[in-house]
């Protein structure tokens, strides 16, 4: 295995909708995610967040897992309706005990909290009164933010701000497969604008709250190679780079939206100095890459799938080679002072067998040959400084509910059991190896 850096920090990740449960206790108010999973025919099966793997209330036991792993750090999400019912206004002052709670927890299990402000869970008054469309809900972020800051910012020292605005926008506003689920290009594109300003408006909320943090924002990337080198064929893979990459690291590394894609953008008077604010790290989630081919018919760039490819149980190529050039690629061509892989892991169809545990070999070769890849980017020059897989839990997967597990732990759905998987005893033994053992 290639060289550990100093001081590089192994996590887990996991998001408050796809794990509290709770959905309707202690204040807090409606979701996106909670409307979108009432809605027919939105989730597979029918399946919603309301239990989830109630860790709202066994947070404890979880932590207790965590430091058997041996977990540096521990990347969970805050539920914007715990905190703000509203949306803004009131504050739930017992939604953010919560988080008190398990902040307090988690340090006292010598684990760090790892916290994203914006995991997906827009209230579902501010959807009504327009979303991410608007600019409004990007005001609404902030004064959300200054709330959490001032709860908990004596005690955190890493915040990242939203996770994915690619997916929100465009799964969620374009093809409408996640909540809210609308199915607008244009209002895609303005949602997508409007968390990268809310980053930026965010960003300098929590540094002046909490100067010594370090803060950042977490993208989902994802290397592009093309099907041939034919120039329509790596045409298309610029394409694709633009849409899938640049359309948002660009902005936020260079304060300017790529100019060879068509896109506009509702952009005012210094809203690209604001997204373009300097952050303190970048975090990276992936999980495959994209081979794609030019359309026949001039369309754009078509992606083409390998039947005969390792595939996970999302239909996901395992590609580790791709997330190593990605890494490289971007700190090369962005120079963010650290980054994170904030999110790797990949779904297998896991059963616990006669013996009681559950034997996920795939996911173990999965998560080694990530994080051989991971440290063959750092010793090639990418500033990579932790490593977080997804998920900690198996958890609710969005539109897919329960039907994916990415859990290193085992959930028995009825039950609530948790059984750490083979694959958790793989990263614990990981995690034991760098450090120095006890005479
Ligand atoms: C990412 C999300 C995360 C999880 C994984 C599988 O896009 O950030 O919540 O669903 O995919």
């Amino acid at each position: 295995m290639t060289v550990i850096p100093d001081g590089f920090i192994w996590g887990a990740a996991t998001a408050a909708y796809q794990i509290e449960g709770a959905a309707t206790e202690d204040g807090r108010g409606e979701s996106v995610w909670d409307r979108f999973c009432a809605t027919p025919g939105k989730v597979r099966n029918g399946d919603t967040g309301a239990v989830a793997c109630d860790f709202y209330h066994r947070y404890p036991d979880d932590i207790e897992l965590m430091r058997e792993l041996g977990l540096d750090a521990f990347r969970f999400s805050i539920a914007w309706p715990r905190v703000l019912p509203d949306g803004r206004g009131p504050v739930n002052q017992a939604g953010l005990d919560f988080y008190d709670r398990l902040v307090d927890s988690l340090l006292a299990a010598g684990i760090t909290p790892f916290p994203t402000l914006f995991h997906w869970d827009t209230p579902q008054v501010l959807e009504d009164a327009g979303g991410w469309p608007a600019r409004a809900t990007a005001e609404a972020f902030v004064e959300y933010v200054e709330v959490v800051a001032d709860r908990l910012g004596d005690r955190i020292t890493h915040w990242v701000t939203h996770n994915e605005p690619w997916v929100v926008a465009w799964i969620g506003h374009a093809w409408g497969e996640h909540a809210p689920g609308r199915t607008s290009e244009t209002e895609a594109i303005a949602a997508a604008h409007h968390l990268l300003l809310s980053h930026g408006w965010a960003t300098e909320v929590l540094r002046r709250a909490a100067p010594d943090a370090e803060v950042g924002i977490v993208l989902n990337l994802e290397h592009v190679d093309a099907a041939s080198d034919s120039p329509a064929d790596l045409d298309a893979a610029r394409e694709m780079d633009g849409m899938a990459n640049r359309w948002l690291l660009d902005p936020l590394f260079r304060g300017a939206y790529p100019t060879d894609m068509s896109y506009e953008p509702p952009v005012q008077d210094g809203d690209l100095a604001t997204i373009s604010t300097p952050i303190d790290f970048l975090g990276v989630n992936n999980y495959f890459r994209f081979v794609v081919r030019a359309s026949d018919n001039g369309g754009g760039p078509h992606v083409v799938k390998d039947p005969d490819a390792p595939m996970t149980d999302m239909g996901w190529e395992v590609h580790p080679e791709s997330l190593h050039k990605l890494l490289v690629r971007v700190a090369r061509d962005y120079a963010p002072r650290a980054m994170y892989v904030t999110e790797n892991g990949a779904a297998f169809g896991d059963v616990r067998v006669h013996d009681g545990l559950v034997h996920d070999p795939e996911r173990t070769a999965y998560l080694e040959q990530h994080v051989d890849a991971v440290l063959r980017a750092a010793a090639d020059g990418a500033p990579m400084k932790g490593y977080f897989a997804w998920s900690f839990l198996d958890n609710f997967e969005w539109s897919l509910g329960y039907a994916k597990r990415f859990g290193i732990v085992y959930v028995d759905y009825p039950t609530l059991e948790r059984v750490p998987k083979d694959s958790f005893y793989w990263y614990r033994d990981l995690i034991a190896s760098r450090k120095p053992a006890i005479a």
